[in-house]
């Protein structure tokens, strides 16, 4: 049960008592995304003064790697003359400038790029907007969704993306599934979760949890399926390629993983609307699963380790530790990428998952499925 006196919970509040409880995914729309008080649209969360950091923030070899991975991949896609470098929720922008400096002098590649950047936070866009400014490439294009970007062939990069978009969730009964929503505790004052009291159409539960057992309960993420066959679709049409890297798990599994974080601490998740971070772990399996039925080959995943390690993070250290200023800065250099892979860190719980079109049968760090 979550206690929350701010506007979102008023205006919350006042929504349920008009038309009843919301569903899961119809909170977290609101939490992330509301126009005036959504998380995502009011702040730049990022930091050690934020919530949270991503792997961009920590070392600058991430978006390096990532912007070589993406020349390769151009080079095997036979050097179009025109592409669309497209990057999906990118933060403050560091992963791309860190990407676009990296790949500088691959002959051609700057010249084909057209950066496509999806972002729904103003905020966030002022700032990548700022990462970019004078990065040697052609200004980047803005737009909230992926439908906005030109046609043609593609490389879309997608880190810690998918999983901030709402989920559902489901628990099945004796009579078959219901959803879970979010309700008015009046006693405390607060949200609580509550059980639908209607079975929910038989569609909205993914066939492999078909035949699960009463009392299992599923997360599903509706937006992140829809926006993966968006993307399958495109790059099955035009060529390329898509880059997922997140934390989540690489076969879809029973139970709900949806968390709130705030000052790098977790919270409750119904606690003061829209201004913690809410995410949950993303389902890679059901991710591959739409890309294969657009027609597309699946690479991965792999863990975020053995995807950086296969790129060349060693060597491209132990470049920066030699060229760093202090030992103190060497020591830096080493723990950022250190942490990137470390299995103990966010070299396991990361996975890496690309989708590619027919043609392009190996990707480089990456394994076909
Ligand atoms: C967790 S942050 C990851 C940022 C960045 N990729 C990084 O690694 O630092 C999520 C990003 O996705 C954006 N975002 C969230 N929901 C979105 C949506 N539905 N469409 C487009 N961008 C969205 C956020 O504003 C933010 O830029």
């Amino acid at each position: 049960m979550g206690r929350a006196m701010n506007a979102l919970f008023d205006k919350l509040r006042q929504e349920i008592i008009e038309t009843g409880p919301l569903t899961v995914e119809q909170f977290l729309t609101s939490a992330l995304s509301d126009p005036d008080h959504g998380y995502y649209i009011t702040r730049d969360p990022f930091g050690a003064r934020g919530d949270f950091t991503t792997a961009p923030e920590i070392s600058q070899i991430f978006g390096e790697l990532i912007g070589l991975w993406s020349a390769a991949l151009w080079q095997s896609m036979g050097e179009p003359h025109l592409f669309n470098w497209v990057e999906l929720g990118p933060g403050r922008g560091t992963l791309m400038a860190d990407a676009v400096r990296a790949t500088r002098k691959i002959i051609g590649f700057h010249e084909a790029c057209h950066i496509h950047m999806i972002e729904t936070s103003p905020v966030l866009r002022a700032s990548q907007q700022k990462s970019l400014t004078g990065a040697g490439v052609e200004a980047p294009h803005w737009h909230t969704q992926l439908s906005q970007v030109p046609a043609g062939p593609m490389i879309c990069i997608a880190n810690e993306f998918f999983d901030a978009l709402p989920v559902r969730h489901f628990k099945r009964n004796i009579t078959g599934w219901v959803e879970r929503m979010v309700g008015l505790n009046t006693a405390r004052d607060g949200l609580a979760f509550l059980w639908s009291a209607q079975i929910v159409k038989q569609n909205l539960i993914p066939e492999v949890f078909s035949q699960a057992d009463d009392g299992t309960l599923i997360e599903t993420s509706p937006a992140g399926l829809q926006i993966m066959s968006d993307l399958a679709a495109r790059i099955a049409t035009y060529g390329g390629a898509g880059l997922v890297l997140d934390y989540g798990h690489t076969r879809s599994a029973h139970g709900e993983t949806l968390q709130a974080l705030r000052d790098h601490q977790y919270t409750n998740v119904l606690d003061a609307p829209g201004e913690q971070d809410l995410t949950a772990h993303v389902d890679f399996a059901a991710l591959g699963r739409v890309a294969q039925t657009a027609g597309l080959r699946v690479h991965g995943p792999c863990t975020q380790g053995a995807f950086l390690n296969g790129l060349g993070l060693g060597l491209r250290t132990r470049a920066l530790q030699d060229n760093a200023g202090s030992p103190q800065q060497a020591r830096a250099v080493f723990d950022g990428a250190n942490r990137l892979v470390d299995p103990a860190q966010m070299g396991d719980l990361f996975k890496v998952l690309a989708i590619a079109h027919e043609t392009l049968e190996a990707l480089p760090a990456l394994p076909l499925k």
